[in-house]
């Protein structure tokens, strides 16, 4: 298996466009700059704890193993985030707009993530991944709130 079949890769680089999209965001809406900067901040630090787990061969080789992680599908996750970062550079996108983005990304990662939380595995990942999914949900409650709010406010 390559290395970049490794879904611990996977998972990194979907937390890495997260922060990449949120801070797209942050940018696009200066008013709302730290709302997005805060959530960014905090899918860096995902993707910090993921890259101390990938540090320890043992952790790595976990993540390799059949198909346990492989129901995470991850992939298809990351090439919509990655689209949308492309298109928020390109474009102008909507505030509610970019909230329902969002909110979906997050909403469909915490049954990804649940997934795995179902999985004997080692401690350190069961804990990375548990802090993961609490963040998430905050994340998603956090989103959903904020695009009740503002789609009361365009109406
Ligand atoms: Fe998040």
């Amino acid at each position: 298996m390559t290395e970049e079949q490794n879904s611990l890769d996977l998972l990194i680089r979907h937390e890495t466009a997260m922060k990449q999209l949120y801070e797209q965001y942050a940018e696009a809406f200066p008013e709302h700059r730290t709302f997005w900067a805060n959530v960014a901040a905090e899918e860096q630090k995902h993707a910090n704890c993921l890259q101390g787990l990938s540090v320890n061969d043992s952790l790595r080789k976990w993540f390799m193993n059949d198909g346990r992680f492989k129901k995470l599908a991850i992939g298809g996750s990351l090439e919509y985030i990655e689209k949308q970062i492309e298109r928020a550079k390109n474009a102008p996108v909507s505030l509610v707009e970019a909230l329902s983005i969002a909110n979906d990304i997050e909403e469909a990662l915490i049954e990804k993530q649940f997934i795995s939380l179902n999985i004997s595995g080692p401690e350190e990942i069961k804990s990375v991944m548990k802090g993961l999914v609490a963040d998430t949900q905050r994340h998603k409650k956090m989103i959903a709130e904020k695009l009740i709010f503002h789609k009361r406010e365009a109406r």
